[in-house]
Order: structure tokens, then sequence, then C-alpha cells
């Protein structure tokens, strides 16, 4: 049976994700629908984002529904998670509440909430929307924590479209430089996606302090074990790119330096060569290139890359709207 929420695709077998990606073909080629009539979503940013938020107030209002955009702590109350807080500080209303009044108004609410990058054993359990999945009675849509899963679809969705069949296929995951520690989630993400279709994946970082938690990592290798495909992780940059069918760029903070940014700063400006160029791109197999964007260019990847017809960025933050709206729609209308 399908999952009631959308937190991580983790909850979600192979030929669950596949029959959304059917259905985001179908919404592709026709984007005008009535599945949303008369619902409204709650759309919860606890942080900045262009891609998401348009792809969803864009998708929902296709579908004939209404978006409802808030922010805590900026247009909309600060909201505390801990249970058994004694409230004395910035928060003016708990989760419990927050999360139980929404679903009375919404028949749907999503979530966008990074980590806090300080103590990466707190932000591991990812409690912000597993709080919310917990007193909403409604589906609760990850738009973002550790994980991004409506980002995996949209990069798998890319993949069918460029590689048609992904399993066998070589997925190279890279890190690349940033000037600051970001998020893990979209790792964790590729290498959750890429498992689960059964791709044989590449992680390449700069030493081992820039794997992955080892959840994600044991994740990939069970889905492996499930799914096929295999799982190699190097600090060889031309053994990495050499023969990829994909390759996806992606920066990420050193998790034992979480928290402790400035001393990990001097270890990650060591590796600005970890930079997508058209050399590295040489070595592979005529690899489609994808980043889940925003990318700085010249410092993640050079223009030339970016701007070259391999590089099918665009389509994946494209394929942003039509799997979402395949997601909505699935999780709106199981019973039917
Ligand atoms: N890829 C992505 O989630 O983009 P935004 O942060 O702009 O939403």
């Amino acid at each position: 049976m399908q999952p009631k929420n959308f937190l991580t695709t983790e909850d979600w077998n192979q030929q669950q994700l596949q029959q959304l990606l059917q259905l985001a073909a179908h919404y592709k080629a026709n984007p005008a629908s009535d599945a949303l009539r008369g619902k409204t979503i709650a759309l919860v940013f606890f942080n900045p984002s262009l891609r998401t938020r348009t792809s969803f107030e864009t998708g929902i209002f296709q579908m004939g529904g209404h978006a409802v955009v808030l922010s805590p702590g900026k247009d909309a109350w600060p909201i505390e998670i801990a249970s058994g807080a004694i409230m004395d500080g910035d928060a003016e209303e708990h989760v419990i509440e927050a999360a139980k009044v929404l679903s009375r108004y919404c028949d749907a609410i999503a979530v966008r909430a990074f980590p806090a990058f300080k103590d990466w054993q707190e932000d591991r359990q990812d409690k912000v929307i597993r709080a919310f999945a917990q007193y909403a009675s409604v589906p609760v849509i990850n738009m973002e924590t550790i994980v991004h899963p409506c980002q995996e679809l949209a990069l798998m969705h890319t993949i069918h479209e460029h590689l048609d069949n992904p399993a066998g296929k070589k997925f190279l995951l890279t890190w690349t430089y940033h000037p600051k520690p970001l998020n893990t989630a979209v790792a964790n993400s590729a290498l959750l996606i890429a498992s689960k279709f059964g791709m044989d994946i590449t992680l390449l970082c700069p030493n081992k302090d820039y794997l992955p938690d080892s959840a994600y990592l044991q994740a990939t290798r069970q889905n492996n074990t499930e799914y096929g495909g295999t799982f190699n992780i190097t600090h060889d940059i031309g053994e990495a790119y050499q023969d990829a069918d994909f390759v996806y760029a992606k920066s990420w903070g050193a998790l034992p330096y979480f928290g402790n940014w400035e001393k990990e700063k001097p270890i990650r400006d060591q590796y600005r060569h970890f930079i997508v160029d058209q050399q590295k791109m040489s070595l592979t197999n005529h690899a489609r290139f994808s980043h889940c964007l925003p990318a700085r260019r010249n410092v993640k990847v050079t223009d030339a890359v970016m701007d070259a017809e391999y590089c099918v960025a665009i389509d994946e933050a494209e394929n942003r709207l039509h799997v979402q709206k395949a997601l909505l729609h699935s999780l709106l209308n199981s019973g039917e």
C-alpha cells in the first residue's frame, strides 16, 4: 500500500516511485487538470526557495487547487518543535497545534526545514518534518530537510528521459567545492534514488570526512541488494569520471566538522579543483551533467559545462513541476 506521507523515498518501493514517474510523464504532456479542485495545500517554508516554492505553487494552480505559503518566524508565528518544551523563548506556538490546525484547513502540508547546522546528531533525526507527520491528519510532503525526495523524483525522471533505462548505467555523484558548508540532503537523496533504480553508483569526495552519514551509505547498499546496481566510493577524480553515463554535482559540509565550520574551511579550500569542467567531462561516456540548482558558476561547475548541450539541469528543474503534480495527485486521490 502506498504510504500516507512523502517524507523520504526510503518509505516507497521502486514500483510505487515508478508509478509516480509515469503519472509525471502524463502531467508533462497534459498540464491542466482539476485533480485538486477545491483542495488547499499548505507550503511551510522554514528556509528560502526559488524552484520548490514556484513549482509547487504553479503545479497546484494548474491542478485547480490553492496554495497557502507560510514562513514561520516571518509571516507566520515561530514554531516550537521540542516535545515538552517550556516555551519562554521566541516560539509562539507548538508544532502540535500548528500541524493540527493546518490539517483542519488544508488537504496536505508540505514542509521545508533545513538542519540547524550545529549538531548533526540532533539534525539527523529530522525532527521538524517528523513532528508535522506525527500531529497532522493530512499527508505531509518533504520539500527538503536532511533529504530532498521531490528533487529525487525530478532527477530520476530526467535520467529516464535521457538514458532510458537507468539500471546498470554509471551514475557519478561528485562533491564540489563551495565557499560555505551546505546541506547533505541532495547527496543523501541522490544515493537513495540512483540505487533504488539499480544504477552503478560512484561517489567521489575529497576524503573520508566528506562521506555522507552512514545511514545513507547503508541504505544505498541495501538498495543494491534489492534492486541491483553497485556502489563504489573513491577520492580519485580520474577514476570517478571514467566512463560515467550521468554526472551529478553537489557540495556539502564534512560531517565531522558539523557546527565547527571554521575548522573545516581551510580543509575544503584545498579542494577547489573538484569543480566540474570540460576536461573531466571528456573522460565520461558522453555523460549528461546535472545539478539540483542553485549552482555557483565557475565555483562548482564551469560556464562551459553549464552551457553545454549535455547539461540537463534546467530539464531537471522543470521536472520538479511534473513530478510534484503526480505526487499531489497520488497522495490526495489514493482512495479512488
Ligand atoms: N533545488 C531546489 O530545491 O531549489 P530551491 O532551493 O530554489 O527550492
